[in-house]
């Protein structure tokens, strides 16, 4: 998760982006020798051959959809100096060509915005993940421990009342948050999460019933100010939903637990529960529709989706003045069974309560999403899948296909990048498409 800033895992997250940054831009270095005065980041990469290309006059706006794309010198660069970056749209005295392979390549705008379930094909969607290796070994860890009895059952201090009793719900958004946070719940509710209730989305309609939750623990020593306010915002809201243990950092995994228990009394009938972090942005439509697809392919009642952890074997953290270590007895081995990223991930109504009767039974693990989508998923042996369609932690490039309805998911938005993603999203324009390298 990339919140958590400055622990060892995002400072090793930064080393890798840093590499791969410079290993992209190496490649591109070597790639597109004949296009390096206006070849884009993003695109550029095998230059094909001259008798298979194809050639396209443009006159509307086009998104690439896959990398084997180039654009020709002279004409391209005429676009890029009207100032409209990502919209390559020649003007009627230029004609701009884009070559590539093959028509299919390229998909206008409109039919990107009109049809977003086609851009779920071809996404690399759906990866089931495997047991691994290096834990066969040790499958009578991953099964309910003897003399380990959790409680899970505490009390709710502040409800959402009547949430998901009104209508059909079908997602419920959970967002995990803490009281000194209203400037943040304030901008989700104004932007992305506008959808839930309203069903508005901007030139798209969200198909199904989509509600949310902000859950709390109790903060110890909490100002009695700020408790009233956030009764006062529970009560103008109906959004947030407090239960009585400790709030801290290392007690997450307790709030998503109180999170998937809340939903399982509550809101039963949900047919997801979306975890969802504060600074991640969620594009509502797309969301369901890969929901729905992720349904049919999951073959099963019980899963799980998200985009699974990009280290094969997530290291657990040892260290012990690290916020995220673990100690040998609550989780014996050097590595994680393969989990999902944190920032989002999605379980299906039959595994909600599953997870929850599986969590009483084994050793709690503070880091959130390698207990719950790792540990507990594996023991209680719900099929996992993956998904590219998450975006992965930290990588900025990947704003635009937010916007164009190419990511469910978008992570590591401060306040200021929230509310310009979703300027885009409203106005259907990103500025960050193409990236000409001078
Ligand atoms: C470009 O615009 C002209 C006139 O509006 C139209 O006839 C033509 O079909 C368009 N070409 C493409 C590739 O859309
Ligand atoms: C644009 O490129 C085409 C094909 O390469 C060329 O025929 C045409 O003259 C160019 N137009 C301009 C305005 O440079
Ligand atoms: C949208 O695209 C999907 C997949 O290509 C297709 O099956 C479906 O019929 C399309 N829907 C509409 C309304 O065009
Ligand atoms: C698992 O155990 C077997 C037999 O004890 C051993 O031969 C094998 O190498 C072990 N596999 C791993 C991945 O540790
Ligand atoms: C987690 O919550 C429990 C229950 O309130 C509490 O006893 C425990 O001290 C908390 N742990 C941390 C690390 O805050």
């Amino acid at each position: 998760m990339c919140q958590k800033l400055f622990n060892r895992r995002f400072l090793q997250n930064l080393f890798a982006l840093a590499l791969a940054s410079l290993l992209m831009y190496l490649s591109l270095q070597i790639s597109c020798p004949v296009f390096s005065n206006t070849c884009t980041t993003y695109y550029c990469k095998p230059v094909v051959q001259k008798s298979d290309l194809l050639s396209f006059q443009l006159n509307r706006t086009f998104v690439a959809k896959s990398s084997k794309v180039s654009f020709s010198g002279d004409n391209f660069s005429q676009v890029a100096s009207s100032g409209e970056m990502n919209k390559l749209s020649a003007s009627p005295t230029s004609s701009t060509v884009i070559t590539s392979t093959s028509r299919d390549l390229f998909l206008s705008r409109e039919e990107l915005l009109k049809n977003i379930s086609r851009n779920l094909d071809g996404l690399g969607l759906f990866e089931t993940i495997d047991d691994e290796e290096y834990l066969k070994n040790h499958s009578d860890f991953f099964a309910p421990r003897v003399g380990v009895d959790n409680y899970l059952d505490h009390q709710i201090l502040i409800q959402a009342e009547d949430l998901c009793l009104r209508d059909e719900t079908f997602l419920l958004i959970a967002i995990p948050s803490v009281i000194g946070h209203k400037e943040e719940r304030d901008a989700i509710r104004r932007t992305w999460l506008r959808s839930s209730e309203t069903n508005a989305w901007p030139r798209a309609r969200v198909k199904e019933k989509v509600k949310h939750v902000f859950f709390f623990g109790y903060k110890k020593g909490s100002r009695e100010e700020d408790l009233k306010n956030l009764l006062a915002e529970s009560v103008f809201y109906n959004d947030i939903v407090m239960v009585d243990f400790e709030d801290s950092y290392r007690n997450l995994t307790l709030k998503m637990l109180a999170a998937l228990r809340w939903t399982g009394n509550f809101c039963e009938r949900a047919e997801f529960f979306l975890k969802v972090d504060e600074d991640t942005m969620i594009n509502v439509p797309l969301m369901i529709e890969f929901l729905l697809h992720a349904r049919v392919a999951a073959k099963s009642e019980q899963f799980v989706v998200g985009r699974k952890h990009h280290h094969e074997k997530p290291e657990v953290v040892r260290n012990k003045d690290d916020r995220w270590v673990v100690g040998d007895l609550e989780y014996p081995f050097r590595y994680y069974p393969q989990y999902m990223l944190g920032h989002s991930y999605a379980i299906s109504r039959a595994a909600v309560p599953v997870i929850v009767s599986t969590a009483r039974r084994i050793r709690l693990v503070a880091p959130e999403d390698a207990f719950i989508t790792g540990i507990a998923v594996k023991t209680a042996r719900i099929p996992r899948l993956s998904a590219r369609s998450f975006s992965m932690c930290c990588v900025v490039k990947y704003d635009c296909d937010v916007v164009w309805n190419k990511k469910v998911a978008m992570t590591s938005l401060d306040l200021l990048h929230l509310e310009k993603l979703w300027t885009s999203v409203a106005q259907q324009s990103c500025d960050d498409k193409i990236v000409f390298l001078k």
